[in-house]
């Protein structure tokens, strides 16, 4: 239930000579927030705050992060435990439910979601009009945006059971359209999931599994996809996450706004990092590269940034990161391969930690800096790593957007400005301009 702050003191502004109280309200964890909401009623001003650095958009129970302390947790779960411990599918039921299953919650939510991995048969089709050398992220924006078109029956959000539906159809769906979606730029067949493997094995099988041989299922690569989609699953107030729930506050359907997050997730900024770092690491090329691309990322006059590092909340490392780091290495362990790109990643991460710039900056690695290392060496092409942060971020959308749904005090978001353009002026004609 929202709505379990409570107020500790109270904040006072005076507005051109007007003292004016504000409650300060204190959560479980994390800094107080001041409840500015009767700001424009009483004072008539408006707060500004670009790019939301000081900004709380709600309240929330689903994700707690400490930037300084570089914590994450889940429903109270820190995020290392649950990498280690937990299963895509139990995360996905925490997150959006509140609470770890039993064995029993868990089989009939998994058994749920089993029952609607496969996808309207017209869906294959709409593959057929992009290019095969389309942006994987442009079709799965495409194909995500139109499952309303496929999946008219549960759209109704403010119906829990057509919005849990959707919610099931969503996580249940991303990974048989990210595979099509692989499977079509490599002008291969689509594969269909089989309900007895699980998530991760099913994605790994419609990815890379080829008719002329039977496919071997790798329980550590399974292992690490099944702990990759941990790791992205959610992430408290992202900008991809607040689209959702923007999107979702006009009372747009979850699919139209899911389809939003998917498009805001893209941005290099974001979620399409991942691809940036990994390409940025094999333009590297080489460790003895690596000093002439920190001193790059630090001349103002250069646009190029270190990829993968630094973060809006993180100012120590990543937790995600360092799970990320030990799974490479489980990964590139079990392929046998020894890629010079993680060798390249290691020196740069121990040269930059090092560097006056990015310490001063406070600029550590982030959830993208070692992903795209993994993924690479699973054979996933670059193109393709921001569709599995998709997949995975999937689950942390839905239970976002549920979220906010269900909170009484939430309405359509509508932020307002200040204007400084034109003063108010008349329309003269073009005959006398
Ligand atoms: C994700 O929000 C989330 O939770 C996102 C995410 C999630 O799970 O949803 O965690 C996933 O998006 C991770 C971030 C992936 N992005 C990248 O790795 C791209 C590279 N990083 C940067 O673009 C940047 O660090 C951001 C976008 C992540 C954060 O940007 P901010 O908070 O707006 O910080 P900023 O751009 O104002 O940078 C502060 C200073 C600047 O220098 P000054 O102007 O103060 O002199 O740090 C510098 C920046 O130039 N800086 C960097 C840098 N990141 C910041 N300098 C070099 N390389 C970098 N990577």
């Amino acid at each position: 239930m929202i709505n379990k702050t409570k107020q500790t003191g109270t904040a006072t502004l005076n507005v051109k000579g007007k003292d004016i109280e504000f409650p300060i309200m204190s959560g479980t964890h994390g800094p107080d927030v001041v409840d500015v909401k009767r700001l424009y009623a009483e004072a008539g001003v408006f707060t500004l705050d670009p790019g939301f650095t000081s900004t709380g958009s709600c309240e929330s129970q689903i994700t707690f992060i400490d930037g300084e302390k570089g914590i994450l947790l889940h429903r109270g779960y820190p995020i290392d435990q649950l990498a280690e411990q937990s299963g895509f599918l139990e995360v996905a039921y925490l997150l959006l439910n509140g609470e770890l299953p039993t064995q029993n919650e868990f089989r009939e939510f998994a058994g749920l979601v089993t029952q609607h991995t496969l996808l309207h048969t017209q869906m294959d089709r709409f593959f057929d009009g992009f290019r095969r050398d389309s942006h994987p992220m442009a079709m799965l924006t495409g194909t995500v945006g139109a499952m309303s078109a496929f999946y008219p029956g549960a759209m109704d959000s403010s119906d829990p059971e057509e919005r849990n539906l959707a919610y099931i159809r969503l996580i249940a769906k991303m990974p048989t359209l990210a595979a099509r979606i692989y499977k079509y730029t490599q002008g291969q067949r689509f594969v269909d999931p089989i309900n007895e493997l699980s998530y991760g094995e099913n994605f790994l099988r419609m990815c890379f599994s080829v008719p002329a041989e039977k496919y071997k299922i790798s329980p550590t690569l399974a292992r690490a996809m099944d702990k990759i989609f941990i790791l992205h699953a959610d992430h408290e107030q992202n900008a991809s996450t607040s689209t959702v729930r923007l999107a979702g506050s006009s009372g747009a359907h979850p699919y139209a706004a899911i389809a939003a997050g998917v498009a805001s997730l893209w941005g290099p900024s974001h979620g399409g990092a991942n691809e940036a770092c990994l390409n940025m690491l094999r333009e590297i090329g080489s460790v003895d590269r690596i000093p002439e691309f920190i001193a790059r990322s630090k001349d103002k006059s250069d646009s190029f940034r270190l990829m993968g590092f630094g973060h809006r909340v993180y100012k120590n490392y990543d937790p995600r990161a360092t799970v990320m780091q030990k799974t490479a290495h489980d990964v590139l362990d079990e392929l046998g391969i020894d890629t010079p790109i993680l060798r390249v990643a290691k020196e740069l991460e121990r040269l930059a930690l090092e560097d006056d710039y990015f310490r001063e900056k406070k600029l550590y690695p982030n959830v993208d800096f070692y992903s795209g290392v993994i993924l690479d060496a699973m054979g996933f092409p670059t193109e393709m790593f921001t569709v599995l942060f998709a997949l995975a971020r999937t689950v942390g959308w839905v239970s976002q957007l549920n979220e906010f749904i269900e909170d009484p005090s939430q309405r359509i978001g509508r932020p307002r400005q200040i204007y400084t353009g034109a003063a108010q002026r008349d329309f003269v004609p073009i005959s006398d301009r």
